[in-house]
């Protein structure tokens, strides 16, 4: 058993599932709701729980009804959060997700008035006990300086980070990780067309990493270092298709697990398609059924 470090966030998710997607200004019937823990770190960190690692989370929570129903869901999964900032006013982000039951597809959106998880609360944690620490990229300068601190002060251990949606000055994060998870959503939003071109692009500025891009039903991409030459997995589309909420925060959690295993590059890709895949035909964040 390793034991990991996710820096970001935990969310509560209002899932709505749809008969089909809705048009604007319509009205709808809701066919079943779930209300649960989310957000892309703690996801990630669920995951890799079941997978048998020892997780602890650090970001931010709020002392109120939604922050407290989040811990509780977190310590069912035994993820030690005593490396968050703690504030005692405020509330919990809340992502309202659409969930299509004919396709799977999930469409959030997202609202948010919380601070950013810091460096300085960041400093306070005692990282010689970790194998790993993930990094989720969001508030970039603060997340700069947990990657450089880290990086001098712990050069042994390794670094991933998620790169979801483009933000300014982003890339300033890119020469710092060990792994970088790219998403399909942000390629496309750099003018990339397909994940080989993306990654091929991407390769200068990140000369040292194992670069990722996942994209959906079309399975996933990795480039090792000092390479131009992607290797491709395949999704494992389930037999129906139930939930993809956090589909890649699965992906990236079964990477994670499998590079700890010192599992190659195209294996490491073949076992994050075939769990995410496995996510994908269950509801919520878990890969196995519940008893
Ligand atoms: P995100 O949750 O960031 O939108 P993706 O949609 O890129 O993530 O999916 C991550 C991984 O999950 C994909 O590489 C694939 O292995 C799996 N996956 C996602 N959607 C499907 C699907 N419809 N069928 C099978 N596998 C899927
Ligand atoms: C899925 C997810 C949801 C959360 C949202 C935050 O990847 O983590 O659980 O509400 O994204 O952006």
């Amino acid at each position: 058993m390793k034991k990991i470090l996710g820096v970001g966030i935990a969310t509560l998710d209002i899932i709505n599932r749809v008969a089909d997607y809705p048009v604007e200004n319509s009205e709808i019937r809701i066919l079943s709701q779930d209300i649960r823990r989310g957000g892309n770190a703690t996801n990630t960190l669920t995951i890799l729980s079941q997978l048998g690692q020892q997780c602890d989370w650090a970001g931010v929570y709020v002392q109120e009804s939604d922050g407290l129903r989040i811990l509780q869901e977190l310590e069912r999964w035994h993820i030690n959060y005593s490396a968050c900032r703690v504030l005692s006013q405020g509330k919990m982000p809340v992502s309202y997700v659409t969930l299509n039951t004919r396709n799977g597809s999930r469409s959030i959106q997202h609202y948010r008035d919380l601070p950013e998880f810091d460096f300085a609360s960041f400093q306070k944690i005692d990282l010689s006990q970790f194998d790993w620490l993930h990094f989720e990229g969001r508030n970039v300068l603060e997340t700069l300086k947990m990657l450089q601190f880290a990086r001098q002060q712990f050069p042994q251990i390794p670094l991933s980070l998620e790169i979801e949606k483009p933000r300014d000055n982003i890339e300033q994060l890119f020469p710092l990780p060990d792994v970088l998870f790219f998403s399909k959503q942000f390629a496309l939003a750099q003018g990339a067309q397909q994940a080989t071109e993306f990654l091929q692009q991407q390769r200068e500025q990140s000369p040292q990493a194992i670069l990722s891009c996942a994209w959906g039903s079309q399975g996933a991409w990795g480039l090792q270092p000092d390479s131009e030459t992607p290797y491709h997995a395949h999704a494992h589309p389930p037999e129906r298709l139930v939930d993809t909420l956090g589909a890649g925060d699965t992906f990236n959690a079964a990477m994670i697990d499998a590079l700890l295993r010192q599992q190659s590059l195209p294996a490491a890709l073949e076992f994050a398609c075939a769990t995410a895949g496995k996510k994908c035909g269950l509801d919520g964040c878990r890969i196995y059924k519940k008893d």
